[in-house]
């Protein structure tokens, strides 16, 4: 039975995506690597310094770590300055509704995301108490498809891994919640993501009743 929803920030619960997208845009821009949408999409999921290195192997181009660390903080900056607007009204639909009825089935919410931004991001949405527990990048080590970070949000939920069900939008994601041993939810498109037991085109789509059965 369902004990723990365990829920993905970026690309499930509001679409900051597409800002992580614009701030490696710049950077890829700035290198002379071609970078575009679909490039973006092998990056859901994927930790900053993960990506970073991602387009750089594109561009063929190796750098030192004190480069490396640069890059990323300038990426960083430009991605903070994007979402600097971010307020409630950037929560997808359907999400404070869902967490309504998970609270008052006394089924437990927990987030798992591998963004370092994520407690800043859910407070701007003013969804950061309605969480019993908070994973993210800075307290793992080992990211996506690793299982780490849902391991510990189960942990801090205090909820067996059978017993949660994850939701992602990534592939990195959806791997990782199957490693954690635990039900897997996708939101996206069928046609890019394998290994859920469930898809719907966004959080939206999935009500309580879905949950309880799967
Ligand atoms: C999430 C997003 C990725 C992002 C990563 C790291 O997984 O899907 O696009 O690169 O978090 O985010 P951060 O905010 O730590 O740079
Ligand atoms: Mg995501």
């Amino acid at each position: 039975s369902c004990r723990a929803v365990i829920f993905d920030l970026d690309g499930v619960l509001t679409d900051t995506a597409i800002y992580h997208f614009y701030a490696w845009k710049a950077l890829a821009d700035k290198l002379g690597i071609a970078f575009d949408e679909h490039d973006n999409e092998q990056l859901k999921g994927v930790d900053r310094l993960g990506s970073l290195r991602w387009i750089l192997q594109k561009g063929g181009v190796s750098l030192s770590s004190a480069d490396e660390s640069r890059l990323m903080q300038q990426k960083n900056a430009h991605y903070l300055q994007l979402i600097d607007h971010i307020t409630p009204d950037n929560l997808y639909p359907g999400v404070q509704p869902l967490f309504t009825a998970l609270r008052q089935s006394g089924i437990k919410i927990g987030l798992a995301s591998a963004s370092k931004n994520a407690a800043f991001v859910v407070e701007r949405l003013g969804i950061a108490a309605q969480f019993d527990y908070i994973a993210d990048a800075n307290k793992v080590i080992n990211s996506k498809p690793d299982p780490e970070v849902f391991l510990l949000a189960a942990k801090g939920l205090g909820v067996a891994p059978p017993h949660c069900i994850g939701v992602e939008d990534a592939q990195a994601g959806i791997e990782a919640i199957n490693r954690a041993g635990m039900k897997a939810i996708a939101i996206g498109d069928a046609a890019v993501l394998n290994g859920a037991l469930k898809i719907y085109p966004d959080v939206a789509a999935i009500t309580l009743t879905d949950l309880l059965n799967v």
